[in-house]
């Protein structure tokens, strides 16, 4: 039952990105450059992240991690007047996601690493009413403080695959101290947000035991 719920939904997603000429050439020249898009988010989760924009009003976006630039996409879409800033380590990724974007006038990628970037933009005193975290994971804790500095009050930070982590990792990397684990003592202790913990099933996925995640969502005071 599970499989042909989630079945019926990736159809309908497919048809989101195919009724979006971007998306789906995005899509594709991710695919043909040897980026796998396969981990990048899923159009129900691209489609959920332009509507959370579309409710606060976001003007100002950060995306920590930018892969293909598939969510790049959902977020410079989502509404008139957005501006979306993305930083991605990995050369080839951010030439892939600078292809897929291209002719959208809205859209900022830096290459390099977040935790050199992000002191940059923090000096820029950037202020960002949305922060999307989707990078490396032992990392989050440090991009979570960050993006509390940068983030307007009311304005929200969402932490990618924070789930996942805890569902595939092995027992050693579920360990107090683990960085999963971490992010969210850390996140319960910081009196300067309110958040919670979202789990999902990602009908992007083929395999069933794949399909669960789950993100952490963060409200800045
Ligand atoms: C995977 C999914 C993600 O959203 C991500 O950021 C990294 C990996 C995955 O499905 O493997
Ligand atoms: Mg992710």
């Amino acid at each position: 039952v599970l499989q042909s719920a989630l079945d019926i939904c990736e159809a309908a997603q497919t048809e989101i990105v195919q009724s979006n000429k971007r998306l789906a050439d995005a899509a594709t020249n991710t695919i043909n450059s040897g980026v796998p898009h396969e981990i990048a988010v899923s159009p129900a989760h691209g489609q959920f992240l332009a509507l959370l924009c579309r409710a606060i009003n976001a003007k100002n976006v950060l995306e920590i991690g930018v892969l293909g630039g598939f969510s790049t996409i959902w977020f410079a879409e989502s509404l008139p007047g957005i501006h979306v800033t993305g930083i991605e380590y990995d050369a080839k990724h951010h030439k892939v996601a600078t292809e897929n974007t291209k002719g959208l006038g809205n859209v900022e990628l830096l290459l390099g690493a977040a935790l050199d970037v992000l002191p940059r933009l923090a000096e820029q005193n950037r202020v960002f009413d949305f922060v999307f975290i989707d990078a490396a994971w032992e990392e989050q804790a440090q991009y979570f403080d960050w993006a509390v500095k940068m983030t307007r009050k009311g304005g929200i930070i969402y932490v990618d695959n924070s789930v996942r982590q805890l569902t595939e990792s092995s027992e050693e990397e579920r360990r107090p101290g683990a960085p999963a684990v971490a992010l969210i003592e850390h996140v319960k202790a910081d009196k300067r947000v309110t958040a919670t913990l979202i789990p999902t099933l990602n009908t992007h996925k083929k395999e069933l035991l794949e399909v669960v995640d789950g993100f952490l969502f963060a409200v800045v005071q």
